[in-house]
């Protein structure tokens, strides 16, 4: 038996030798080692054997077994590298080439802005009105009679304003301001609304005007609204804008639908208040309009001026975004040039 065992660990390294892949060394393995395997039939015979011939026996078909393992195990690894360092040099990946990049759409700058300002009146308090109470067509009555706009003021004229030439009295609104008489006509107080949209004016283009462009109109009407709360709701709103260290002042001012009315000034961005070209020399920069809303404009829509008051303001969104980010011109919003607006 011992030399059955000799012959076939022999023939067994004669094979290991003379592979050349994995794929025979597994074959090899199947046909000496594996439980129908040469090597394992003549183990069956140990047990005809006396106890002495068992344990010398027994020990020499472990060791012939341990071994081809070893020599198994080490030809395996040998061919393995191999493969993979033939397959490495066959595959070669150039990973300097560039890739393809897949182009990233942005949000507009003016979207952007549109709606972090609306988000500051969000978590003041204020709702969105809906847009079939703030539309772009709109009638003189909604863009001007309604505001207390007397029938000779200058923003109406041609020239201002852009009328239908179909349907008389047709506008495209010239401010957001009209969405106030819609709310108001629509829900009774307390009314406490932000209406964002475009807007339309007659305008020559240059670097600070666009015939169309957009807004942000605000209004809050209540019992025991004041002046004070006005200005606490702008402060804060300027403050979360332009942020905290940044100085304001309300200046008396005049519009039709408020009285009294005022415009806010930030002090100027670009020349800290010292005075430069884009505050013209005064330190400052005049950032929205607003006021407390006109008792006529109360009365019109049927809201009892003795009960009620309310403040209302009105903002461009280009100037909002033009200050912050310090962008000299207008057009630069609307030609599409991917360069201005990959920086946003
Ligand atoms: N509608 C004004 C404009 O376009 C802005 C404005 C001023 C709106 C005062 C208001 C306001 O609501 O109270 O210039």
């Amino acid at each position: 038996m011992k030399a059955q065992l000799e012959n076939i660990y022999n023939s067994a390294k004669t094979d290991i030798e003379n592979a050349k892949t994995i794929n025979d060394l597994d074959g090899i393995r199947l046909k000496y080692l594996s439980r129908k395997g040469e090597f394992n039939s003549i183990k069956k015979g140990l047990k005809d054997l006396s106890d002495e011939e068992k344990r010398t026996v027994g020990a020499l078909a472990n060791q012939i077994n341990e071994d081809l393992e070893n020599r198994l195990k080490q030809k395996h690894d040998i061919f393995y590298t191999n493969e993979l360092n033939e397959k490495l040099k066959k595959d070669r990946l150039d990973i300097t080439l560039s890739g393809k990049r897949t182009p990233v759409g942005k949000i507009h700058p003016l979207t952007q802005t549109t709606n972090e300002i609306v988000t500051i009146f969000q978590n003041l308090g204020f709702s969105v009105a809906e847009p079939s109470l703030s539309p772009e067509v709109e009638t003189e009555y909604y863009n001007f009679d309604m505001l207390n706009v007397p029938k000779d003021h200058p923003a109406r004229d041609v020239q201002d304003t852009f009328y239908s030439k179909v349907a008389s009295n047709v506008v495209l609104r010239s401010q957001t301001s009209g969405a106030q008489i819609h709310v108001m006509e629509n829900k009774k107080p307390p009314i406490k609304v932000i209406a964002p949209g475009r807007v339309y004016r007659n305008e020559n283009i240059n670097a600070r005007k666009n015939n169309f462009f957009h807004q942000i109109e605000g209004l809050y009407v209540d019992k025991d609204i004041t002046f004070g709360d006005l200005k606490g709701v702008l402060n804060e709103f300027i403050r979360q804008y332009f942020g905290a260290s940044r100085p304001t002042r309300f200046r008396s001012s005049f519009f039709p639908f408020t009285e009294p009315s005022a415009e806010v000034d930030v002090q100027c961005i670009m020349c800290q208040g010292k005075g430069c070209r884009t505050c013209s020399g005064t330190g400052w920069l005049e950032v929205l309009g607003c006021g407390m809303v006109d008792v006529n404009v109360l009365k019109g829509v049927g809201i009892d001026p003795d009960v009620y008051t309310g403040f209302a303001f009105g903002m461009g969104v280009e100037r909002l975004a033009m200050l912050k980010y310090a962008i000299d011109d207008i057009r630069l919003f609307f030609n599409n040039d991917k360069r201005f607006l990959e920086q946003f």
